[in-house]
């Protein structure tokens, strides 16, 4: 009698499918959004465990040019291209954009391969589209995700991504006065205006670096769009080679995913729960919610995916994305990003 089994056992799978295709769930995590172009084991992450120490779950790059010397406009200073990426005090391009930085901000702290703050999220904590936009959030929230972070509440839907291991593990070598100290520096920075939104079916042809950051490849060649959200540095030179902290992103959208956002956004849409009704109107959030406004779009989508599979536990936002599909995704993100 193995054949009903098999038939309920099919029977089962076939309901439960189209239960996912009609409250509409993201079926993988969409390479796109986590800074991937290929399904498969390559670029292989490195092993990172809850030991690991945190650079060691890093994907290593070859080492920047020692004799390479870069000037940024308005910068008093220059750096050579080795200076700007060291891991352990990065260039500090414009010091007059912020308060002193707290030493784990600008340093690290070398022994315990826990690299600089200010290296991935800019000394301002502008961040980039493959880690976080930090300045403005409140300090409670961001005490909140590093204490996430460290019990395993907060890890990414891919396992792939170096850079959120990395991540976790820095949050699990800090101590509670570096906690602290981080949540009151970066909160007490105001949000400079960072992401163009631009609805397209076509965009410039990219590759993905080393973290996930999609950069315009060299002689102008284009491709389509489709379902995805493709966000590029301004400048790309600026951001890849010099880590300026004053230069912003443009989010490339599918067309309709602005009005179809707003709808989303302001309404809920039949589908979720209004986001102004918990981050406002302005989508500034307010204590523990944070502001979602003009931040990276790949980033607001890769969490609202996290917070869907269940990798990134948020008890207040666990009932506004069970029932969101990727083309909901990529039209919140690009409304929220584009405010
Ligand atoms: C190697 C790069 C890297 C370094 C260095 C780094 N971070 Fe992060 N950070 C990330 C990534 C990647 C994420 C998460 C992105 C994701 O989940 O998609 C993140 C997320 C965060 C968040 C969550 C933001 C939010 O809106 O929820 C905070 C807070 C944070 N980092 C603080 C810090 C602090 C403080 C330091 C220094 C002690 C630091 N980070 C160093 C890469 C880095
Ligand atoms: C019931 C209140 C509530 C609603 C409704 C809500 N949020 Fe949230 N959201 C929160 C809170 C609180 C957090 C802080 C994280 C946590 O509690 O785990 C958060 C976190 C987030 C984050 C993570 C931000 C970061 O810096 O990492 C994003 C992105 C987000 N919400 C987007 C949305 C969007 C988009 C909507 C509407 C579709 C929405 N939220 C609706 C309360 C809400």
């Amino acid at each position: 009698m193995k054949k009903p089994a098999t038939l309920l056992t099919l029977g089962c799978i076939l309901l439960w499918t189209a239960a996912a295709v009609v409250t509409g769930q993201v079926s993988n995590p969409p390479l796109w959004a986590y800074g991937f172009t290929a399904e498969g084991p390559e670029p292989a992450a490195p092993p990172c465990t809850e030991t690991s120490k945190p650079q060691d779950c890093a994907r290593a790059g070859s080492p920047r040019p020692k004799d390479v010397v870069h000037t940024l406009p308005d910068a008093a200073r220059t750096f050579t291209e080795y200076e700007i990426h060291n891991g352990y005090g990065p260039a500090d391009w414009y010091p007059g954009d912020h308060p002193p930085m707290p030493d784990i901000v600008a340093h690290g702290r070398e022994s315990d391969k826990l690299r600089a703050c200010a290296l991935c999220h800019l000394p301002n904590g502008q961040g980039k589209p493959e880690n976080a936009p930090v300045a403005g959030l409140s300090a409670a929230y961001i005490v909140q995700q590093l204490q996430a972070f460290k019990s395993g509440l907060r890890q990414s839907a891919e396992p792939r991504k170096a850079n959120t291991n990395e991540m976790i593990q820095i949050a699990r070598h800090m101590t509670d006065a570096e906690i602290k100290e981080v949540a009151a520096y970066f909160s007490s920075m105001t949000w400079r205006p960072w992401i163009k939104v631009v609805e397209t079916e076509t965009v410039p042809k990219t590759r993905p670096d080393l973290n996930g950051l999609f950069i315009p490849e060299p002689g102008g060649a284009t491709e389509p769009l489709g379902k995805r959200i493709i966000e590029v540095p301004e400048n790309p030179e600026f951001t890849e080679k010099m880590r300026s902290p004053r230069s912003g992103f443009i989010a490339y959208v599918p067309p309709g995913s602005l009005k179809r956002g707003e709808e989303l956004v302001t309404k809920g849409g039949g589908k979720t729960t209004a986001c102004v009704l918990c981050h406002g109107p302005e989508l500034q959030g307010a204590g523990i919610t944070p502001p979602i406004a003009d931040r990276h779009a790949s980033y607001i989508a890769r969490q609202l995916v996290d917070m869907q599979f269940g990798t990134r536990e948020s008890p207040m936002m666990k009932s506004v994305v069970p029932r969101l599909n990727e083309d909901d995704i990529i039209a919140i993100a690009a409304y929220v990003a584009s405010k």
